[in-house]
């Protein structure tokens, strides 16, 4: 599907208005390290109960704002929800869901989260656009992260690739689903807003998790 991208469409405007962001996430020594071959197999399987937690919020409110929203409905899919494939990682490398908790920048995000949904919900687009568009580069590093650990198949990775080869297709229906949603102006705003701050709180996370020791639990 081609996505709709007059000068005027939120997703040119996330784009553009984040791009340094993206960057600045994409240079971390954490990410850095996930291309080299390098990171620790413990800071892997960290940030993925990071990024649990962080879903697990996320997609409580999504389903909330989808219920009330139709034009949040018309852009969330199912298949987009994270956390089953989260699940999914978490089960192989045998951590078990009672037993995680947030570090304190994944805290900070999930403290974000609780005030958007309460104060500006149609802003949890922006984050949610971070996530979703994360899976264009995640996509990328999956080959080298199963060389690296010895995954067989798509055991652990089903977090970094959950669409394989529809993740095109489904990059390209999330972007035109945004664009076709009426905003006004102060919506706007609150999207990109929130999606700058889910960049900087991802950085924050993965400058956390890879500071602290590989601990092997
Ligand atoms: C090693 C780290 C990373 C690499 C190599 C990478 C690479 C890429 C690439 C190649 C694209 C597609 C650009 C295009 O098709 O125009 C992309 C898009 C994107 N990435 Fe990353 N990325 C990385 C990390 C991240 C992180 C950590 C996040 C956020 C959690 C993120 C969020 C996004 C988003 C939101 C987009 C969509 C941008 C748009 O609006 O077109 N990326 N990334």
């Amino acid at each position: 599907m081609t996505a709709v991208t007059t000068p005027d469409s939120i997703m040119m405007r996330l784009r553009t208005d984040t791009r340094t962001l993206h960057d600045r996430a994409e240079k971390t020594g954490f990410q850095q390290a996930m291309i080299a071959g390098t990171l620790a197999r413990e800071h892997y399987v960290e940030s993925l109960v990071q990024l649990f937690c962080l879903h697990r919020a996320l997609e409580a409110h999504l389903r909330t704002l989808a219920r009330r929203n139709p034009a949040v409905a018309a852009v969330v899919r199912d298949y987009q929800y994270q956390e089953p494939y989260l699940r999914e990682d978490l089960a192989y490398f045998g951590r078990d869901i009672a037993d995680i908790a947030p570090v304190p920048a994944t805290q900070r995000m999930i403290d974000t989260l609780d005030l958007l949904a309460a104060d500006e919900p149609l802003a949890l687009l922006g984050v949610h656009y971070v996530l979703e568009g994360s899976k264009n580069g995640s996509k990328m590093l999956t080959q080298v992260v199963r060389r690296t650990y010895k995954f067989a198949g798509e055991a652990g990775t089903r977090y970094l690739d959950p669409y394989g080869d529809k993740q095109r297709e489904y990059w390209g229906a999330f972007r035109a689903d945004m664009d076709a949603i009426e905003l006004t102006p102060a919506q706007r705003a609150a999207i990109v807003n929130a999606a700058g701050a889910t960049f900087s709180g991802i950085t924050e996370v993965y400058e956390e998790l890879y500071a602290a020791p590989a601990t092997g639990k």
